[in-house]
């Protein structure tokens, strides 16, 4: 049986091929990171969550490879395809790119909308993704997004026969006389077309205007001069079509970006001591009933179960970190694990591949490197182990260092490793040269410096007896 169920037919381009030049960076602009991800894959995502499975041409041509490999290392569910512009002809010469060849055919044959947008519109929000991939109404040419601005320097002006009337043209910046330059509507390079006049349009563009380039906007005129109907939409929330063009407006479009994460959370139990000044990546999980202290910035796939209170500048790079546990002001962390009902910090340093066990206590200027530290246990101070597995229950006094580089190499390892096993009590002020083993229960004396194993329920003592000599000190001052 034929399914008789709408599908919102609705295609998608994405113009990513411009250099990008006021950025001064390295990577192409719509790769640049917004809250740590590039900002491509924010209209990617919003793509995604509203018309799933939907064709989206982007058309790339600067560092084209990058932007091909960086997408294609997500799983975007859509069903995406690079359209090559080998040069940057302006916005209707893209599209045109698009549109001249099978992928546009595709959607003039189904007889689509086409949903035109800019990749660098890091802002765009569902409610927009969906006003626009709504089905066009008959007769409809195309549909224009607009919003006014108290700013509107750079943008194309939106031209109007009188000020509510219908829009003939979209005038762009360089073009504009000093009049059209007072007009606060803008063009915002976000559009939905029927598929057919799209692909007939972006053929008979000219660029005859200041940039000699094929500007999309002039679709407008094309439209209006032909009695075509263009149905236009003034978008009130000015913040979800920021565009980005200079790291200043990068910037605005981060803290736009985290505002919007952190009011998320905040309305689903996470208290902020301060709502701006924390960051939060889109990535992060934070449960409810958590509170986080000002300066605090989690990032990547860092998640933090529920009952967990982060301190001030607390720093957490793919950190999972267990129900209950205590972060303190200004411990950094990255790639580890946090078990439940820990309390770390503050200051303490997590480096890559540190598993703390639930209970456990970290204290301050403790560093962990490639160590599992299991439950019931404590480092409370001033300590470095690195490459060392740790059970439970132990103890490990003020100033102890896993001495786990010696110059050798050992079966190709630069670095040995440190075992300590359960019930191990290490006094303060102690080293262990790796690699070595503290068995089971056994005890290291303070001031030791450990490099043979110690045995089960032995004690070890690795430093020099003490001499006594009566009344040198009161000796040594008369002299
Ligand atoms: C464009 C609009 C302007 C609108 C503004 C909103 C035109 C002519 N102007 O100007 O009316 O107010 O966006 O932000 O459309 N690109 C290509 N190939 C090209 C040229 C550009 O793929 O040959 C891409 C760019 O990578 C970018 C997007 O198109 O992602 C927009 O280009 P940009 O140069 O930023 O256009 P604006 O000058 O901002
Ligand atoms: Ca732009």
């Amino acid at each position: 049986m034929p399914s008789t169920k709408k599908t919102s037919n609705t295609s998608v381009i994405i113009l990513a091929a411009g250099l990008g030049k006021r950025m001064y960076s390295s990577l192409p602009k719509v790769l640049v990171p917004v809250c740590g991800r590039p900002m491509l894959f924010n209209s990617l995502l919003e793509l995604e969550s509203v018309i799933p499975n939907a064709h989206v041409a982007i058309v790339v041509g600067h560092q084209k490879e990058k932007v091909i490999e960086q997408v294609s290392s997500q799983n975007f569910n859509l069903k995406i395809e690079f359209i090559e512009q080998p040069e940057q002809k302006g916005t209707g010469h893209a599209v045109k790119c698009a549109m001249a060849g099978a992928w546009g055919k595709r959607a003039v044959l189904n007889k689509e909308n086409v949903f035109v947008l800019s990749g660098d519109l890091p802002l765009l929000s569902a409610e927009l993704v969906k006003e626009m991939s709504e089905p066009l109404k008959r007769g409809v040419a195309m549909k224009l997004l607009t919003a006014v601005l108290n700013d509107p320097f750079g943008y194309g002006r939106i031209v109007r026969k009188s000020k509510k009337g219908p829009v003939l043209r979209i005038v762009e910046q360089k073009d504009a006389t000093a009049r059209e330059k007072e007009i606060n509507e803008v063009g915002l390079s976000i559009y939905t077309f029927q598929a057919q006049f799209l692909a007939s349009g972006v053929e008979a563009l000219k660029n005859n205007n200041a940039q000699k380039e094929y500007y999309l906007t002039d679709l407008v005129q094309a439209a209006s001069s032909k009695k075509r109907e263009i149905e236009t939409k003034i978008w009130e929330n000015v913040d979800d079509v920021r565009g980005v063009n200079n790291p200043f407006e990068l910037s605005q479009a981060g803290e736009v970006l985290n505002s919007r994460i952190i009011r998320n959370f905040a309305m689903h139990g996470v208290r902020f001591t301060s709502l701006s000044n924390c960051r939060v990546e889109p990535t992060v999980k934070i449960a409810a009933d958590v509170s986080i202290g000002p300066g605090a910035v989690l990032e990547g796939k860092t998640e933090i179960a529920s009952g967990v209170t982060i301190g001030a500048n607390v720093v957490l790079k793919n950190v999972k970190v267990g129900a209950g546990a205590e972060v303190k002001a200004g411990t950094y962390g990255e790639d580890s694990i946090i078990g439940e009902n820990v309390k770390i910090g503050p200051y303490a340093h997590l480096r890559p591949e540190s598993v703390v066990g639930k209970n456990s206590k970290i204290g301050n200027f403790v560093e962990l490197k490639k160590t599992t530290i299991g439950e019931d246990t404590s480092v409370a101070h001033l300590s470095y182990l690195g490459d060392a597995t740790v059970g439970s229950h132990v103890n490990i006094g003020c100033g102890f260092v896993t001495c786990n580089f010696d110059g050798r190499i050992i079966d190709g390892q630069r670095k040995h490793k440190t075992t300590i096993e359960d019930h191990v009590f290490v006094g303060s002020d102690c080293q262990t040269v790796a690699p070595v083993t503290l068995k089971k229960g056994s005890y290291v004396a303070s001031g030791s410096t450990v490099t043979e194993d110690v045995p089960e329920e032995a004690l070890a003592i690795a430093r020099c007896r003490q001499v006594t000599k009566p009344g040198y000190a009161k000796k040594l001052k008369e002299k």
